[in-house]
């Protein structure tokens, strides 16, 4: 203990020692191959053993495994430092060689550093400032980097989506964090970043390592950017772009691509903690539907339960009975149910309770030195962990899913949500008394009352919808304290000599401790940022199990690298504020745009503390273009569903208007993502990379690679200033007609609480939907609207992926290219999947004048145009089975001389009408 202190006190000292006298190592016995090289790493001075002991012998590993991408890893000669298991981490394939690469390796054999380079000169990563630092229980590496560099990644975080680069400690160490706090460590673990350098070029590094892990990026030593690691090994994937796309793509063949999700998990959805019961949950799905608002999927939170039981159901408030004919009514009515489900299993011995029992008797759970369970406090109280290395994990959580969520007997949940898998711990460490902490925290809080029949008129749910008359509840006590006291085990796994900036403490706060050994004797210590991603990767299974022949949707809240292969991920517990609803679009766009996690989004109207009318107006607008889209909100907060105010409904029903015509032309992109990682939501820079204005900007992002978004950011605000880079774009919400970017800022004014500001990017061809409907399932139904917006050259392109939404093994699909060649509209693909739809019409964008004739196949086509808006429209009825063209006869392009200013008085014209109509009774 007195040592630990000395070095918690001689902490900046330390540190300093660290960098400065540390021997850093000397390379030998080289070994040169076409594909790569090793090399012998050996101490070369006496150990500093700054935090921990210094390794004497090293490996150095080299491999070109493809022309864009370089493997480099540093690891222990004995092979005994503990490495990212390939079950959870597949590796990724080999096949490159040093002649083929675009990236070259070079080193410094004493002391030995190394750098990567472009091999037109440019250096990406350059070790040699500082010696490396391999320790047992600390790695260090720093790489110099050109000044102010545009950093992105290094997940999860809610700093800027550019990185600071000075002063700035990105710790990364999962944690449950409430109001995600910027600058702390938050739910996942992705040490990845892209490094920007305009025309020079986009690259991307991966660090595959599970340990708490605290990044720091400074300029005061020359710019840089240091790792420190509290173990694992130095395994960096270098991708080469050269753009932010291919950087993307790269990336994705490091950590995997992105599981696919089905059509109807892209539909609204609404959720909140703090349903009374199963008639209030009813009560949504009624309200929504009488207000005119789409709800494709209800959610509900840990309130089901009884007692925060997972696996159960509080059968006074969601009797397994009334929640199966909700579920019916939903699965009637084309809609959607989903639940939450968190690792933590109440520790009940003896009892009757079978997710406990089941996984006692499979011996599936963690448990502490002595061999008593582990166990911490989580919602029901005193609680115990699923082992995810456990070998029959796997079967005894899709035993649990089988059974409680079996279509016959249990709830036949469509989507999976799954939470607190940190894994999360309301106890403080050392948790040495969790009955007590429990009891003093009131774990489980006392459920609400009673209800005694359905509170509101449900017309839809049968008569019987109705309370069980007096069914006696199941309360299974809990057992007295049996556990030991845990006292302090190997206390290195507890308080390793350096400490990372973890804001909840020490390590082993709020979450599984990290002396805890897993069945195959790894130690939770470097293993801990693993946990979410092992129950996602599980909890997929089990939901595949049931429904094998179905895609399906699992949003977690903890992630590691490679965890979209599973799961979807929610930004977890945000506020319902202003900055909330901000940083949202740059979290989202990691997630997407770099960690391969497309599937991501918000709580809309914001989680924890009251929501207000304009926040949720415009955040139900914002989050239409997330592509997980659901509301969600608080146990205490008022109530926020999309329809409480007329506004906020009024916001709600166009924004999923608008988001619905568009889910073909998102699902096409997301699709893409899961074929080759090109992501489905772009930065700004990603499609503007020589343009420097676009490096930070983090409050506008492409919906796709076509469709930018400019939401209105100031609390309660009707003005936006958007960035229109100097390229063509047109106007959504002005008929569409052509803005011509400039490189320039402009303000948008009167933008009103139901309009979200949307701009078609020049050269883009949009499939839309010609209308909306009140589900996925009927809009499919819905005829198909293309929209041509030419690019500067008069040319536009796009695509459309079609299949049946749901199978994971799809029968047929379809493919299709649209290109616009100034003239002609064409389209050649595959149409093996019967979309049952034509093409309806088609939409030419910046058209200076009517054509004198539109004609497909020999037929002359009617045609109108807007002059004011410069589009054509067509009524096209071309069926999606097979290749056509269409071509306008004298048809001559905008040009690019309207400036922007047309579209915002337009915009300002349209929206006073609309904002005189929506203020009455909204201040
Ligand atoms: C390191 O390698 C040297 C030279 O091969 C050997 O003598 C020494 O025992 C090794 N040290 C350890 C701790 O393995
Ligand atoms: C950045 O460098 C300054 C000066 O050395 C130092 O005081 C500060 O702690 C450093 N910040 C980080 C995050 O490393
Ligand atoms: C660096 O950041 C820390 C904490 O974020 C702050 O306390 C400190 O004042 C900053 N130092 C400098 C030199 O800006
Ligand atoms: C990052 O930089 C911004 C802007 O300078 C600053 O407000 C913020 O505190 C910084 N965050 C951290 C974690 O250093
Ligand atoms: C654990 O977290 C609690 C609450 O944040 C804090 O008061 C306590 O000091 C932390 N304990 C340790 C050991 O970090
Ligand atoms: C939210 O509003 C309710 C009802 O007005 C109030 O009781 C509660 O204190 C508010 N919560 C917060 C965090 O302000
Ligand atoms: C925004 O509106 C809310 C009421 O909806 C009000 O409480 C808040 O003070 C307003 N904020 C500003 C900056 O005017």
């Amino acid at each position: 203990m007195g040592a630990k202190s000395l070095l918690a006190l001689s902490f900046g000292a330390a540190f300093v020692l660290g960098q400065e006298s540390c021997p850093g190592y000397s390379a030998s016995n080289v070994q040169q191959s076409g594909s790569g090289l090793t090399a012998d790493l050996t101490l070369a001075g006496e150990a500093c053993n700054a935090y921990g002991t210094d390794l004497p012998n090293l490996t150095l590993t080299v491999e070109y495994q493809s022309a864009n991408r370089l493997h480099v890893l540093i690891e222990d000669q004995d092979h005994t430092v503990y490495q990212v298991p390939n079950d959870v981490f597949p590796r990724p394939g080999s096949a490159g060689s040093a002649d083929s690469s675009n990236l070259r390796f070079t080193f410094t054999e004493s002391p030995f550093s190394f750098a990567v380079a472009r091999v037109d000169g440019e250096t990406l990563f350059n070790t040699s400032g500082t010696p490396l630092v391999f320790e047992s229980q600390y790695l260090n590496l720093r790489t110099s980097l050109p000044d102010n560099p545009n950093l992105y990644g290094l997940g999860e975080h809610t700093d800027p989506f550019r990185l600071n680069t000075t002063n700035y400690t990105r710790t990364i160490w999962n944690r449950d964090a409430y109001g995600i706090p910027p600058g702390s460590n938050l739910y996942g673990a992705h040490p990845t970043y892209i490094d920007h350098r305009g025309a020079s070029g986009t690259h991307g590094v991966v660090l595959l390592n599970s340990n708490g892990i605290e990044v720091k990026i400074n300029d005061t030593a020359g710019q840089y950017l240091e790792y420190n690691t509290l173990g694992g090994v130095f395994d960096f994937y270098f991708v080469a772009g050269p753009s932010p796309v291919e950087t993307a793509q790269q990336l994705a063949e490091v950590v995997g691509l992105p599981a696919n999700v089905p059509y109807g998990g892209l539909g609204y959805h609404n959720c909140r903690y703090g349903y009374q019961d199963v008639y209030e949950v009813a009560g949504v799905v009624h309200n929504y539907s009488e207000a005119g608002i789409p709800l494709e999927t209800m959610w509900t939170d840990i309130d089901y339960m009884n007692d925060r039981w997972i696996m159960t159901v509080d059968p006074d408030r969601f009797p397994m009975a009334l929640v199966r004919q909700l579920v019916d009514y939903l699965h009637q009515h084309q809609q959607k149910y989903t639940v939450m489900v968190d690792p933590a299993t109440a520790y009940v011995p003896g009892g009757e309770y079978g997710a406990f029992n089941d996984g006692v008797e499979q011996d599936i759970f963690l448990k502490n030195s002595s061999g008593d369970l582990f166990l911490g406090v989580v919602w029901p109280g005193p609680t115990v962990f699923p082992d995810w290395f456990h070998p029959q994990s796997q079967a005894y959580w899709s035993g649990q899913f089988d059974s409680f969520f079996n279509a016959d007997t249990g709830i036949d949940i469509d989507y999976l949500w799954i939470d607190m898998n940190e894994a999360a711990n309301f106890c403080n460490y050392p948790c040495s008394d969790p009955f007590g902490y429990a009891e003093e925290n009131n774990f489980p809080p006392e459920a609400p009352a009673v209800r005694n029949g359905s509170p509101i008129a449900l017309p839809g749910f049968s008569a019987d919808f109705q309370p069980p008359s007096s069914a006696a509840k199941l309360r299974l006590r809990r057992q007295e304290n049996t556990a030991s006291m845990m006292g302090l085990p190997d206390r290195d796994l507890i308080d390793p000599p350096y400490s990372i900036q973890n804001a909840a403490g020490s390590l082993s706060n709020k979450t599984i401790h990290t002396d805890i050994i897993h069945y195959n004797g790894l130690a939770e210590y470097d293993t801990h940022n693993l946990y979410g991603t092992m129950m996602s990767n599980h909890s997929r299974n089990a939901m595949l199990s049931r429904r094998p022949q179905d895609r399906t949707l699992v949003i977690t809240r903890s992630t590691f690298l490679g965890a979209g292969q599973y799961v979807g991920h929610w930004l977890g517990d945000n506020i319902s504020d202003w900055p909330h609803y901000r940083i949202s679009i740059a979290q989202m766009l990691a997630f997407s745009s770099i960690f391969q996690i497309p599937m991501v989004g918000s709580d809309v109207c914001g989680f924890g503390g009251n929501t207000t009318e304009a926040l949720c107006a415009r955040w139900m607008m914002l989050g239409a273009f997330y592509p997980f889209y659901r509301n969600h909100n608080e146990l205490g907060a008022i109530s926020q569903e999309a329809y409480r105010w007329e506004s906020v409904a009024e916001s709600a029903r166009i924004a999923i208007d608008i988001r619905y015509r568009m889910l073909d032309y998102f699902y096409t992109s997301f699709y893409e993502q899961t074929v080759d990682g090109t992501p489905s939501l772009n930065p700004m820079m990603f499609l503007y990379p020589e343009d420097s204005n676009t490096f930070a900007i983090d409050l506008q992002f492409f919906f796709g690679s076509s469709v930018l978004i400019s939401p209105v950011t100031e609390e309660n605000g009707t003005s936006v200033d958007i960035y229109l880079p100097n390229d063509i774009f047109y106007d959504w919400n002005n008929g569409f007609a052509p803005v011509q970017g400039s490189g320039k800022t402009i303000s948008l004014e009167d933008v009103d609480f139901q309009t979200i500001p949307i701009h078609i990017r020049g050269g883009s061809i949009l499939p839309l939907r010609s209308e909306s409907a009140n589900t996925t399932t009927e809009l499919r139904k819905k005829s198909f609207q293309i929209v041509i917006a030419p690019g500067q050259d008069g040319t536009a392109n796009g695509t459309l992926y079609l299949d049946d939404g749901l199978s994971l093994e799809q029968a047929a699909t379809s493919y299709i290219s649209f290109t616009w060649d100034g003239s002609t509209f064409s389209m050649s693909g595959t149409y093996d999947y019967g979309a049952g739809v034509d093409i309806s019409t088609i939409t030419l964008l910046g058209a200076n004048s009517q054509p004198q004739s539109v004609r497909s196949n020999g037929a002359d086509l009617s045609a109108t145009y807007n002059s004011t808006t410069k589009v054509v429209n067509v009524e096209a009825n071309i069926p999606l089975s097979g290749d056509a063209t269409v071509s306008f006869g004298q048809v001559s392009a905008f040009t690019g001389t309207a400036s922007s200013a047309v579209s915002s008085n337009a915009l300002l014209l349209a929206s006073v009408a609309a904002s005189v109509m929506c203020l009455s009774g909204f201040w």
